[in-house]
């Protein structure tokens, strides 16, 4: 008989497989290939009370430690690693058995290089990094320096050439891009996102954060078309949206 329900995986190991399936990446000729790993409400909304943890669900929590665990860096704006207290990337038992080598180094975004983000990163065994933005001021790269934190500068021009090209020099094929809106916005409209792993949230939140999945100044319309989709028993949707137009 037809049907027109996703299929629902859980997080027995059969379904560990099927979940790792799914994620993998259609065949691509970009290199490196970011793909971005967001959390949204039925609604949209993208945080509770400043922070998407509010959202999850066991099986988005699956769905994270696995494209951590499949990517060769994890890429993040300040916004993000300021708001949700980022460390050092750790591989999740669950999917320890499915990589070889350590963890992903997490590379964050800035253009001012605030104190805070010195202080997330210094400390943390050259695990998280900073990538500055080709105007960042170079005394703030010198107090970052200083605390034994790496650095790196992105070129000039576009944001996400400049970071694609930063991506390339440091070798990494797959990039997990966590967010936040504002990053995402800036290098959707600028078609340097290949991929959107989303995860919808069971739950409709009223009167919450007015939190987008996107923003930015620009104007784009991104046209995305569904690579995978399914559904757990707890409720919740996961799907896999790949940036592009497919056939109709
Ligand atoms: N629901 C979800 O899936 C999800 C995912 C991620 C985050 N979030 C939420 O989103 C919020 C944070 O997101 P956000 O949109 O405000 O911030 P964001 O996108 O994480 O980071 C924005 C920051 O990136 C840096 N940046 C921007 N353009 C840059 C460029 N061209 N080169 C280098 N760096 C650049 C700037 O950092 P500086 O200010 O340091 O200069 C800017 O403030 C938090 O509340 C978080 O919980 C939700």
């Amino acid at each position: 008989m037809l049907s027109t329900r996703p299929p629902a995986l859980d997080d027995d190991p059969a379904a560990l497989d099927a979940i790792w399936t799914a994620l993998r990446p259609e065949r691509s000729t970009a290199t490196p290939m970011i793909r971005a790993v967001m959390i949204s409400s039925v609604d949209g909304t993208t945080t509770v009370d400043g922070r998407s943890g509010g959202l999850g669900t066991p099986t988005d929590r699956l769905i994270y430690d696995a494209m951590r665990a499949r990517a060769d860096l994890v890429l993040v704006g300040s916004g993000t690693a300021l708001a949700e207290g980022y460390g050092p990337a750790e591989v999740s038992p669950v999917w320890a058995d499915r990589r070889t080598g350590p963890a992903p180094v997490i590379l964050v975004l800035t253009r001012s290089l605030p104190d805070r983000l010195i202080e997330l990163c210094a400390g943390t065994g050259d695990r998280v990094r900073i990538a500055a933005a080709h105007d960042v001021d170079p005394e703030r790269v010198e107090a970052a320096r200083a605390r034994g934190v790496t650095v790196y500068i992105l070129d000039p021009g576009p944001t996400g050439a400049a970071i694609r090209s930063l991506l390339s020099g440091l070798d990494a094929g797959e990039v997990d891009f966590e967010g936040g809106p504002r990053l995402l916005g800036t290098l959707l409209s600028e078609g340097a996102v290949d991929e959107l792993i989303l995860s919808v949230s069971p739950q409709v939140i009223v009167g919450g954060d007015t939190s987008a999945l996107t923003s930015g100044p620009g104007n784009a319309r991104v046209p995305m078309r569904v690579v995978s989709a399914f559904t757990c028993s707890r409720g919740g949707l996961y799907t896999r949206w790949a940036v592009g137009e497919g056939v109709r």
